[in-house]
């Protein structure tokens, strides 16, 4: 039963010093140690993120024991972030949060938020973005989910753990404002809101040091600036140094070491070199988590798993990608012959691989979906098309699939990348689909002219065969329901209201972390800087294949109305944005609606524009909807790194009211004022004009240069554009290095600067 704090300071004050560095470590693989003498029960964690992989036999658990219990297998993370649908996030936040209360499982381990800064990150189907306002919003929701249930969750992988070659050495080397403006944003809003009952410390380095051992990363930040109430666990034998560890903020390490950890814990503090409030600290975290953990869970509770199957598939149906609908190719009739072609079809790719894989309750038949949704009003035919264990195409497959397309009104394919392509523990060489599945594309596409691809993968593919296919549906891992939300899809019983979460670059080396990934071991080096995912491709003016934030409808929006209830304001107030979007087609839709805000005039580079809000509207025919969001000086700044702070830079932003990132629809512009006042660091090398154009420093160096003899007009020619100015105030001859140094010292004396 949850305590209070004090409660629980008591019972550390009767635990012996053993007990307590003990407690600092697992049992086994998913357990927390009990210390039954004085009441303290042990609870299990498991994985997530988008099902609940529980061990069967926990402890017992060996690594690579396969059998774990069944659950839902919901839409990965790659694909829930596709519905851009907070509420929905919430909601298979509360459906996992049963599953656990039946299954015992007092901590799922999920979300992960790392940022895809390649398409070719092995686990980019378990995060959501490329960008962090996104994965934020979505991970919070999800967390709320989940812990309004008497849950917990673990927020993972904490931190710029974005690749998985070498993934237990790499340092990742990353300047301070991209670490906050793209890395750590999404944690921090994860944070803020939803304050997770645990977080994940990655296994990588970052900036030289351990993230599990990461004085500044796990405390400074997490805690002290972000307010983080909870416990740090170490992702699984991600701990080098566990003194170092505890007392840079990590509590628990998992899973229990072979070799005695607890015991270099007691020795540590016996010998004077851990302070025992350090340990006692840690201890109180992990026992909050603990005595809470058991508080809703029910040895009696069971879930329905048929219904939390529908779940998934309502789920599914809200993220899946119209990428491309020429000639309104989709929804298909009803009616006629459909050649139904691609081993996906019979036997779906659904999740990825790696420790968020799920036994799934059942998995979906695609092409028996296909059939139950429209009965036997369609003629279908089936072939297999390619081999999923092959990269070569399989001739006798290719011709039987070319023959059914032939004789067919319409050919579905159903491709994309096999599950060995995407897992934890490796990325992805290429960002090619196999070879037999292109060309069986191209082969399909060359007799069949109504050609219709749904992809099956969990990050971007290369598609050389886009321009011979009227039609695309990315349905990215749908999870285990992904069959009957397809089949709802393509005939048009559920339109399609996913946009992308990332970009589709036409190529990888069009991606801007092409040049620097997977990095030159030990280490990767963000050269890319902030310019991640859309940042880059607006900034660089390249056109992807699909731009983030990209979707089709079956019915159309038009972007009536983008309303701001100010012109001009301080960074402390809040500016009300109003976008109003009408269903301008005939049938009922959802349309995305995406706020994004630009600095044109900003002193330090920027991306074009960032994404500060968004907004799922459903519309029936005709109707307008206003969608209202609130921007506040965290939606205009930028990490200043000479403050070490949020800075809005005065001036005029823009605000913009997109359909995706490349499609703007209405703008507006707003004049931010800047309270923050930050003042410059003057050098021996600062033009002496520069320090009088500056209206504090003005009088204390006019005051300066008075009592030395000199004089401003006289002495330094003060005219924006004499062509004397640079270095006029050597050419005069009475500025020397001493006297600048006077008078810098004089500027710092003052406290001025
Ligand atoms: C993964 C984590 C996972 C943990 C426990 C690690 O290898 O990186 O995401 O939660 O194993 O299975």
């Amino acid at each position: 039963m949850a305590k209070t704090t004090e409660e629980i300071r008591t019972v550390i004050s009767q635990m012996t010093l053993e007990e307590k560095a003990g407690l600092c470590s697992g049992k086994g693989f998913w357990y927390t140690k009990a210390v039954e003498r004085l009441g303290i029960p042990h609870i299990m964690m498991s994985d997530g993120p988008h099902g609940l992989r529980r061990q069967a036999n926990p402890e017992k658990y060996l690594p690579g024991e396969p059998s774990t219990v069944q659950a839902i297998c919901f839409p990965t993370s790659a694909t829930l972030a596709c519905s851009w649908d907070k509420d929905l996030a919430y909601y298979v936040g509360q459906t996992l949060a049963e599953e656990c209360i039946a299954e015992q499982v007092s901590v799922i381990l999920g979300p992960g938020i790392n940022i895809k800064r390649s398409p070719l990150c092995g686990r980019n189907f378990e995060y959501f973005s490329e960008d962090p306002y996104l994965a934020g919003q979505m991970a919070k929701n999800q967390i709320n989910g989940i812990q309004e249930k008497g849950i917990g969750t673990s927020l993972k992988h904490f931190a710029v753990n974005n690749q998985e070659n070498n993934r237990f050495a790499i340092d990742t080397i990353v300047d301070e404002r991209t670490l906050r403006e793209i890395y750590l944003a999404g944690f921090e809003t994860a944070v803020k809101g939803a304050q997770p009952w645990t977080v994940m410390a990655a296994y990588n380095k970052f900036n030289g040091d351990q993230c599990s051992e990461n004085q500044k990363l796990l405390t400074d930040i997490l805690r002290d600036e972000w307010g983080f109430e909870g416990m740090v666990v170490s992702d699984w034998g991600a701990v080098n140094d566990r003194v170092k560890g505890l007392k840079a903020g990590l509590d628990l390490e998992m899973p229990q070491k072979t070799d005695d950890r607890d015991m270099q814990i007691v020795h540590a503090v016996q010998e004077g070199r851990l302070e025992e409030a350090v340990l006692d600290r840690a201890v109180e975290r992990i026992l909050r988590v603990i005595f809470r953990g058991l508080d809703r869970l029910d040895k009696n509770a069971a879930y329905d798993k048929d219904a939390h199957h529908d779940i998934a598939r309502k789920v599914a149906q809200e993220c899946m990608v119209l990428l491309k609908n020429e000639g309104h190719i989709l929804p298909l009739k009803k009616s006629g012959r459909i050649a139904v072609i691609g081993d996906f079809a019979q036997n779906p790719r659904y999740q990825g691989g790696g420790s968020s894989h799920i036994n799934p309750t059942r998995v979906d038949n695609i092409f028996d979906e296909l059939r139950k949704q429209v009965g036997t009003a369609v003629d279908f035919t089936y072939a297999q098309g390619y081999r999923t264990d092959a990269d070569a195409p399989d001739e006798a497959l290719l011709q039987e699939a070319v023959a059914n397309a032939r004789n067919a009104d319409v050919a579905v394919i159903f491709a994309g990348l096999p599950e060995s392509f995407e897992s934890e523990g490796y990325d992805r060489q290429h960002m090619r689909m196999p070879n037999c599945h292109n060309q069986l594309i191209e082969a399909v596409a060359a007799v069949q002219k109504n050609t219709v691809v749904v992809l099956s993968n969990g990050s971007p593919v290369e598609m050389p065969w886009i321009d011979q296919v009227p039609g695309l549906l990315e349905a990215y891992l749908g999870g285990q329901a992904l069959g009957g939300a397809i089949a709802a899809i393509l005939f048009g019983d559920v339109n399609p209201s996913g946009k992308l979460a990332e970009t589709f670059p036409e190529k990888l080396c069009h991606n801007p972390s092409y040049l620097n990934f997977p990095g030159f071991a030990p280490r990767v080096e963000y050269k890319e800087g902030v310019f991640v995912g859309y940042r880059y491709y607006d900034k660089v003016d390249r056109k992807p294949l699909f731009p983030f934030g990209y979707g089709l409808s079956y019915t159309s929006f038009a972007y009536t109305k983008l309303e701001i209830d100010k012109k001009e304001m301080q960074d402390t107030d809040t500016l009300t944005v109003r976008i109003t979007v009408k269903n301008t087609g005939d049938c009922a839709g959802k349309e995305i609606v995406q706020l994004y805000v630009g600095d044109p005039h900003s002193h330090v580079i920027r991306p074009e524009k960032e994404l500060k809000g968004f907004e799922k509207l459903e519309l029936a025919p005709g109707e307008e909807k206003t969608a209202e969001f609130k921007l506040d000086k965290r939606s205009f700044a930028y990490y200043n790194t000479e403050i070490h702070d949020w800075y809005v830079e005065s001036g005029v932003f823009e605000i913009m009211a997109g359909a995706s990132s490349r499609d703007i629809r209405l703008k507006d512009t707003v004049t931010v004022h800047s309270t923050t006042v930050i003042r410059p660091v003057y050098s021996r090398n600062t033009p002496i004009y520069t320090i009088l154009e500056d209206p504090e420093a003005r009088p204390i160096a006019e005051a300066f240069l008075q009592e030395k003899g000199l004089d401003v007009k006289k002495d330094f020619n003060m005219e924006k554009d004499s062509p004397m100015r640079m270095g006029v105030s050597f050419a005069s001859g009475k500025l020397t290095d001493a006297l600048i140094n006077e008078l810098l010292e004089r500027l710092e004396a003052r406290g001025s600067f």
